[in-house]
């Protein structure tokens, strides 16, 4: 029995010590904004920029195209009505599958050291359900949940809610639940309210995406650089805008 114990106990440090020294681990860097911000373009780019650089990016959102993610558009498009706290936890589950999934999760990807780029995370968790549920839980049971991975970087591509819903009236046949200016506005406020909560914790950084898609990318790439070469400080974007608002 201990001989057999013995046998398996070499094994698993083996493994354990090939995964650790076998890749740098990818970074996780998160888009979030309003509905209408220009996150896909965004996205793009800087895929575009890490790709130019040799690294590998893997792009992805959420909700996801599970099963979950399925039942979850079919509550954005009022097709189903689900309540605040039933769409919270909706939206955790296809996240923990977004995270573990063996075949395009997340982490496996990450530690395969290729880039991930989320467009949305838990931050529209905190700020969408967040308005209508209790927003402690909902940040709560996702900051708490050891399978959802913390992002490297958090990138708020912050624009005026009135050009958003421009931007949404000129791209789309009709409106999900919650692209109604008046909510746009409300979830706005959240989401900064939530990044004030996070601020010593979590990498957010805010631009001003009301400006050409050039620009604000610049800006973008210039924040993904400070992650990879750990030149960044504190003197932050973020501190930049908040100082011109
Ligand atoms: P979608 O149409 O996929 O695209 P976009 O991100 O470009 O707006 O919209 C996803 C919607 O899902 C968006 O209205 C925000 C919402 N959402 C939440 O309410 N909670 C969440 O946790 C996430 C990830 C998204």
């Amino acid at each position: 029995m201990l001989k057999s114990l013995f046998a398996i106990i070499p094994i698993e440090l083996k493994t354990k010590k090939k995964v650790v020294t076998g890749n740098v681990r990818g970074k996780l860097i998160v888009l979030e904004g309003l509905d209408g911000s220009g996150k896909g373009t965004q996205i793009r780019l800087l895929s575009d920029y890490i790709r130019s650089t040799g690294r590998q990016a893997y792009l992805t959102a959420e909700p996801t195209s599970s099963s979950l993610g399925g039942m979850i558009r079919d509550a954005l498009g009022g097709f189903v009505g689900r309540d605040a706290y039933e769409l919270s936890a909706l939206f955790l589950a296809d996240r923990i599958f977004h995270n573990v999934n063996p075949r395009n999760g997340i982490r496996k990807f990450l530690d395969e050291g290729i880039d991930v780029i989320c467009d949305r995370y838990y931050y529209s968790s905190f700020a969408y359900q967040g308005t209508d549920a209790d927003l402690d839980w909902v940040m709560r049971m996702n900051l708490d949940c050891r399978e959802i991975t913390a992002p490297d970087l958090c990138i708020f591509l912050d624009v005026d809610t009135e050009q958003c819903d421009k931007r949404i009236a000129e791209n789309r046949f009709d409106r999900e639940i919650y692209e109604n200016i008046e909510m746009q506005r409300r979830i706005r406020a959240r989401f900064f309210e939530v990044f004030a909560r996070l601020k010593d914790s979590d990498p957010i950084r805010i631009v001003d995406a009301s400006r050409q898609p050039e620009a604000v990318s610049e800006d973008v790439i210039r924040l993904y650089q400070e992650l990879v070469t750990k030149e960044g400080n504190d003197q932050s974007l973020t501190d930049d805008y908040k100082n011109n608002r």
